[in-house]
């Protein structure tokens, strides 16, 4: 589990991300255009429900840092393993280089240190998915 202190001030730039709902919008913008691979796995997606999925799924990598259950993340693990949508964990590198950009574009209070934990508060929950595979 990682120091409070860097959890909560995470909790709260994801929710000032989250007044906008542009910034989801601006998140899948950046990561389907890091490779055709990618945009290819959301070619027959509904993006607007897939926006709201993704919501919860990012509440989930941060409070299961925050010391939470790690239930939710393990089933994400088997819906994006090998039998599922099968997303080789190299990709999940290019998942979160597109969410801190958008983080840095729709959180005021971004900066450098603050983009470093919250590589940290994802790194656990990233594991347990990717494990998974
Ligand atoms: C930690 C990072 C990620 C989180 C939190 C996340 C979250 C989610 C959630 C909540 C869903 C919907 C529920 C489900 O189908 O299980 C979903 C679906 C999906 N995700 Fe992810 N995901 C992540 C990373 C990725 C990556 C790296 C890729 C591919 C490069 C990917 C591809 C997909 C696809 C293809 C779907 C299904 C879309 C559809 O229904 O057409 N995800 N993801």
């Amino acid at each position: 589990m990682l120091a409070n202190a860097d959890t909560d001030r995470v909790f709260q730039s994801y929710g000032r991300c989250c007044q906008h709902e542009a910034f989801f919008e601006t998140f899948y913008r950046i990561f389907l255009g890091k490779s055709d691979e990618i945009r290819a796995m959301f070619e027959h997606t509904d993006m607007a429900e897939q926006r709201r999925l993704l919501r919860a799924g990012i509440s989930w990598l941060i409070m299961y840092a925050r010391g939470g259950s790690d239930v939710k993340l393990r089933s994400l693990g088997e819906s994006h393993g090998r039998n599922g949508y099968d997303v080789d964990p190299s990709l999940y590198g290019y998942w979160v280089d597109a969410l801190l950009e958008a983080v840095e574009q729709y959180d005021p209070e971004f900066d450098s240190e603050l983009g470093l934990e919250w590589r940290e508060v994802l790194r656990p929950g990233i594991e347990v998915i990717t494990g998974a595979y």
